[in-house]
């Protein structure tokens, strides 16, 4: 059976647009109220170690000032680690993270990594965040992240976004059979990145999916047609899949 589809929307690209000429304008936590008022069930923000984007004090104020749940995107760090505990989002997403990319490439790995991640989530799930594994569509993966304790997944659409024709249709696939195995093994799923209006019905339409995780396309779309517009415009091809 079918669940509700929640929108997490992704503000860090409003804070890359601020940080541009180093002011406050456009205000991420701003555009956080305005996307909650277009239809977002809440709020992502991914505090990067080289403060590229969000920075400390927005983190603050999202928790302040936004009356939704705040997804707390982060590197499995000491620093981001302290940063959780002290704010105690509604979630974390644990994603990999790489100061020389551009964007978060690729999902974790969490097989190899299972020593290390470990005590970041556990300490975050005793806290009482819900921790959720950014991860690529593979059951090994989807199975290490269960044996980590996570109760949620997020499944990336990189690949997905990107391919062309057949293989865009592979890779929907394994984000279907992920999606499948997902709720098969008792995890959560949520699935983001790169999705765009062209890309976002397909991955709407999987029942097991819970929640999407949307920003650069958002943002950019925003230059031409208004952000309140693009997320309501984003939130209806998600509703309209799902029914
Ligand atoms: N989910 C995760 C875990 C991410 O790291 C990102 C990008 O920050 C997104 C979703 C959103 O991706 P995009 O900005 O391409 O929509």
């Amino acid at each position: 059976m079918s669940s509700p589809l929640r929108l997490g929307v992704n503000i860090d690209h409003v804070a890359t647009i601020r940080n541009a000429r180093g002011g406050n304008h456009p205000d991420p936590v701003d555009a956080a109220k305005l996307a909650v008022k277009a239809g977002a069930d809440g709020i992502t923000a991914h505090l990067r170690e080289d403060r590229r984007h969000i920075s400390d004090n927005d983190i603050t104020r999202l928790c302040n000032e936004v009356n939704r749940p705040l997804n707390f995107e982060m590197a499995a760090t000491d620093e981001m680690l302290e940063i959780a505990l002290g704010h105690i989002p509604h979630a974390a997403c644990i994603v990999p993270e790489k100061r020389e990319e551009r964007t978060t490439e690729g999902g974790l790995d969490v097989v190899s990594g299972y020593d290390r991640l470990k005590p970041y989530v556990e300490t975050l799930v005793k806290a009482g965040v819900r921790v959720s594994m950014f991860i690529e569509p593979d059951p090994a993966q989807l199975d290490g992240a269960k044996a980590l304790g996570a109760p949620v997944i997020e499944l990336h659409t990189g690949a997905y976004c990107e391919a062309m024709g057949a293989n865009r249709e592979r890779e929907l696939a394994r984000i279907i059979r992920a999606a499948e195995h997902a709720e098969k093994i008792g995890l959560e799923c949520h699935a983001g990145h790169g999705l765009t209006f062209d890309t976002v019905a397909a991955i709407a339409r999987i029942p097991s999916i819970a929640e999407l995780n949307i920003g650069h396309f958002l943002i950019g779309e925003a230059i031409f047609i208004g952000l309140e517009q693009s997320i309501r415009s984003m939130r209806q091809k998600m509703d309209e899949a799902r029914a």
